[in-house]
């Protein structure tokens, strides 16, 4: 019978009841799928829609993830709303009370989940390896506290840090000096990333690790910028053998390390103790490897975006070069070694300061990530209940153009965080910014963070007389690095500045 049947037969046959048939068929199922999907506005918030079946938002959002979190809240009136992301409920907070009542409720709502995906899936660390460096991860917060936030031993790292970009900057000096016009035009990316970078990884690292794997710093950008989302996704190895023989060179470089690590006299006080501890309870030197991996990760990609944004801000306002000079100059800049500009940056100079935060709030892109871990409310919803699963995320973004917080959130204004009493607007960025994430992973970079920026942009606006050249470059909107690195360059024209 079928047989017979010619193709208008059969486009008649599907005009028919057929078609009503698969009416009803996507109608039940576009049903139970809401169903399964609702909110009960009794028991958490309401649902951002989709179009897309079990992905949800997730393709939109890796798009671009400022845009869809600021439309999704204004249509969603400024509440906390959920999305389904690749199957998974992500409530989406804006409130800094609720970022803290989250951060609060560790035990329920926690990192865990999220940091173990990321040593087994990027870094390639074994489950129980990541298990162990969970367990361990309590004591060696507390050693990244007290080296990158107390003062004494914050002081020794940052005036080593100063002491290499002081370093580098010779070495532009010499290029002006022996260049024909006496001056040089250099991609303002790269030499955020090579001298910011690179004066990082000795500082932390030790310049033998640098000597011995000089392409640490390629590598990590191949794996960001090229090699992440097959990591991420598990494409197998054949299919993408660079980014993973990238990722395990970093990964074998800093296993070396931790091996001789009592023989690398270079070797910053703070990884001394940090890995010495780490190895001490047993992790693998492989797993090792991948954390100090992480580290470069938590180190280099916020900062170095930051960085290069708050430049490209700075060189497009003479005012704001002369008024930044001018606080130099008044703070005693040119009159010390490099290792005393502790002294100074940052305490003395609070437009530096101001301009750092805003590049923070402007550009930066983060989102704090929680797993819920069993159904549970936070405290400043306590009528609303997160299912276990679900993922909570705080998109810094929400909170960073909030205009109740931030008037104009779209104007980058220097003088946004200083004080009123210095002719600033006088916002107070610990109150309103939440780059950092909080709770127990809270950054302990952040101050350093601050001062990797500092040092180089004094250092660039004091030494040189520095200018845009004037071509087609973009300043992107936020700071994530494999977005920033598509984007089209800034070139910056140098030459030696007059001393004053
Ligand atoms: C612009 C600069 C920076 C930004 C915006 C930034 C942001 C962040 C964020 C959002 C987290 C995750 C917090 C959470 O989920 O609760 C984090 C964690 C971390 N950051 Fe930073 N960071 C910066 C610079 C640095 C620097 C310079 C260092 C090191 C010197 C650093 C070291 C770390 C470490 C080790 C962690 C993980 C803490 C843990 O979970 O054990 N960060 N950072």
């Amino acid at each position: 019978m079928l047989h017979s049947l010619s193709t208008t037969d059969f486009t008649n046959l599907w005009s028919g009841s057929s078609w009503i048939i698969l009416t009803i068929i996507l109608f039940v199922s576009r049903w139970a799928f809401s169903k399964f999907n609702a909110s009960d506005a009794e028991k958490g918030p309401r649902q951002v829609g989709h179009t897309i079946p079990f992905i949800g938002h997730a393709l939109t959002m890796a798009k671009d993830k400022k845009t869809f979190f600021m439309n999704a809240l204004k249509e969603n009136k400024y509440q906390p709303f959920w999305i389904l992301v690749a199957g998974r409920r992500h409530y989406i907070f804006s409130d800094l009370t609720d970022a803290g009542a989250i951060h609060k409720n560790e035990n329920d709502i926690s990192i865990r989940n999220i940091k173990s995906f990321l040593y087994t899936q990027v870094f390639g660390v074994s489950k129980p390896d990541a298990d162990l460096i969970w367990d361990v991860n309590k004591e060696a917060y507390s050693v990244d506290r007290r080296w990158l936030l107390g003062r004494e031993e914050q002081d020794k790292i940052t005036s080593q840090y100063f002491r290499h970009v002081d370093h580098h900057m010779n070495g532009l000096t010499r290029r002006i000096l022996q260049s024909d016009g006496k001056e040089i035009s250099v991609d303002g990316l790269l030499t955020v990333v090579y001298l910011e970078g690179t004066s990082t990884i000795q500082t932390f690292y030790g310049d033998t690790t640098l000597r011995k794997h000089p392409q640490i710093l390629e590598d990590m950008i191949y794996v960001v910028t090229k090699g992440f989302k097959p990591i991420l996704f598990g494409v197998p190895r054949v299919l993408a053998p660079k980014p993973y023989a990238a990722r395990d060179r970093i990964i074998s470089a800093f296993a070396e390390l931790a091996e001789e690590l009592d023989q690398r006299d270079d070797v910053s006080g703070y990884f001394q103790e940090r890995y010495t501890y780490i190895n001490s309870r047993g992790v693998s030197r492989k797993a090792i490897g991948a954390d100090m991996f992480r580290h470069l990760f938590a180190s280099l990609l916020n900062s170095l975006p930051t960085t290069y944004l708050a430049v490209l801000h700075i060189l497009q306002s003479e005012e704001l070069i002369r008024a930044i000079r001018l606080e130099l100059t008044t703070a005693g800049y040119n009159n010390i070694s490099p290792e005393q500009r502790v002294e100074v940056l940052p305490e003395k100079t609070p437009l530096l300061r101001s301009v750092w935060f805003e590049t923070l709030r402007m550009h930066n892109n983060l989102i704090t990530l929680r797993n819920v871990e069993r159904e549970t409310n936070i405290a400043t919803r306590p009528e609303w209940t997160l299912p276990k699963g679900a993922v909570v995320s705080v998109p810094a973004v929400l909170i960073h153009y909030n205009e109740t917080l931030h008037p104009e959130p779209d104007v980058f204004q220097p003088t946004r965080f200083l004080d009123r009493s210095m002719g600033g607007k006088g916002e107070n960025a610990g109150r309103t910014l939440k780059p950092f994430g909080g709770g127990s992973s809270y950054c302990p970079g952040r101050v350093f963070g601050e001062k990797q920026l500092m040092g180089f942009v004094a250092e660039l606006v004091m030494r040189f007389d520095v200018e845009l050249v004037e071509e087609e470059f973009a300043v992107p909107p936020v700071s994530d690095f494999d977005d920033l690195w598509k984007q089209p360059r800034s070139h910056w024209k140098l030459k030696q500045k007059v001393q004053n």
